[in-house]
């Protein structure tokens, strides 16, 4: 087995593993990136694309922001639909904005980033396992072209998802898992077509949810709930635009462009939380941490407020004199506050805007919330703050 030694190995190169390499790198503190795929892989994922201010923050922290200060499409509000009827979301209420502005290209941002600066990341990497995060002398093993290599470290960041193995190599006892898995997903389609709506909309349908986003002024992207064992190979773009524009209200389907798919794909939606976030030296950051249904917005900012945070920590140990652990030794108790709002928050919209159940009563409650949201500025304001990031 082949040996070396860092001061912090990554593992995984979404944006929680990026981000956290690249503020460490503008720090001069040493590290690895392990990712399991091709860069090329990573970056044809398709995902999220609204970001808070925190988040911008930390993009520009890093020295990756010029694009997304260039391209990023400022977003003030949001309107909720129901029946011909509409709610509009006005972030001024919370004294804050977000920006439209894709996760894809974030991640480009930073991988070309790294590239200039040198840092390395091992793509494709097989068999990563960390070991001994118990102790101070932790380690990786991975392998690669068919060699084995083992890097020791002093801390390991889980930043592989949901499905990756830094959560999965805790012992059961150790780790609780928070789970709740919604009956139904998303199907979405990305394409080149002007957005049918300058806003973004959140519809409830009677049948089912419909999302109208974008990427750019000229890239779409647009969901409709379907459930959760839904045969997606049977939709294909035509079927996907004719259930679209049914469920749309005619305001909206009137201006639908529609046209080629660039992608398509299912989400399923469900809320998971692992707790805690650290075990001795190895930390989860991002969607290894949790995931949470896409209607809230949060699971890239979330993923980049515990990169963000993770490495304050990280900062403190290496540079503030002495190897402070403090903020280290908060980082799971501190970013849990954070996530479980937002968790709550993500939850909460989806109960609101989908087809929750055959019970016509669950859609008259959200009948009754959505009126109640229209006529009360204090609903409103609560719904900006948490859609814009809570303090
Ligand atoms: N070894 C190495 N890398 C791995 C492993 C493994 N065993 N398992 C997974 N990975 C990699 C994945 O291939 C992926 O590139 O870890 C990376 C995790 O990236 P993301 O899933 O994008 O997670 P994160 O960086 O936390 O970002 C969260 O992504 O899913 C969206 O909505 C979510 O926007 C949020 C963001």
């Amino acid at each position: 087995m082949e040996s070396s030694r860092t001061k912090v190995v990554i593992i995984g190169a979404g944006p929680a593993g990026l981000l956290l390499g690249q503020l460490l790198q503008k720090c001069g503190i040493d590290h690895v990136i392990l990712e399991l795929r091709s860069a090329e892989y990573v970056l044809s994922r398709v995902r999220a694309g609204v970001l808070e201010q925190p988040t911008m923050a930390a993009l520009r922290e890093a020295g990756v922001a010029t694009r997304m200060d260039r391209e990023g499409l400022p977003m003030t509000g949001f309107d909720l639909m129901w029946e011909d009827r509409r709610a509009h979301i006005n972030f001024s209420l919370a004294g804050k904005c977000v920006m439209v502005y894709g996760q894809t290209r974030i991640t480009e941002d930073l991988m070309q980033a790294r590239q200039a600066t040198g840092g390395i990341t091992h793509y494709e990497t097989t068999n990563v396992q960390p070991h001994d995060f118990d102790t101070e002398q932790p380690w990786v093993s991975y392998e690669k072209d068919g060699r084995q290599f083992r890097i020791d470290c002093d801390f390991i960041a889980g930043c592989d998802g949901h499905h990756g193995v830094s959560h999965k190599s805790v012992p059961k006892d150790r780790i609780k898992t928070y789970d709740f898995a919604f009956p139904f997903g998303w199907l979405a389609i990305l394409a080149d077509v002007p957005p049918v709506s300058e806003q973004v909309a959140w519809i409830n349908h009677p049948d089912g949810f419909v999302m109208c986003s974008l990427r750019s002024k000229t890239r779409s992207r647009y969901y409709f709930q379907v459930p959760v064992d839904e045969d997606i190979k049977a939709w294909d773009a035509d079927r996907f635009w004719g259930e679209y524009r049914r469920r749309l209200p005619t305001s909206l389907a009137e201006r639908l462009v529609t046209g080629p798919a660039l992608e398509m794909s299912f989400t399923p939606l469900r809320s998971t939380v692992n707790t805690p976030m650290r075990f001795g030296r190895m930390f989860l950051a991002g969607d290894a941490a949790h995931i949470v249904p896409p209607t809230g917005a949060k699971g890239l900012n979330m993923a980049i407020a515990d990169a963000r945070r993770l490495f304050e920590g990280l900062k403190q140990f290496y540079h503030g004199g002495g190897g402070h652990m403090e903020q280290l030794d908060s980082y799971s108790d501190d970013a849990l506050a954070r996530v479980w709002k937002a968790v709550r928050f993500s939850w909460w919209m989806t109960n609101l805007s989908h087809r929750l159940s055959d019970n016509p009563f669950n859609r008259q409650m959200q009948l009754a919330e959505l009126e109640y949201i229209s006529g009360s500025v204090a609903a409103q304001t609560t719904i900006a703050e948490n859609f814009c990031g809570l303090d």
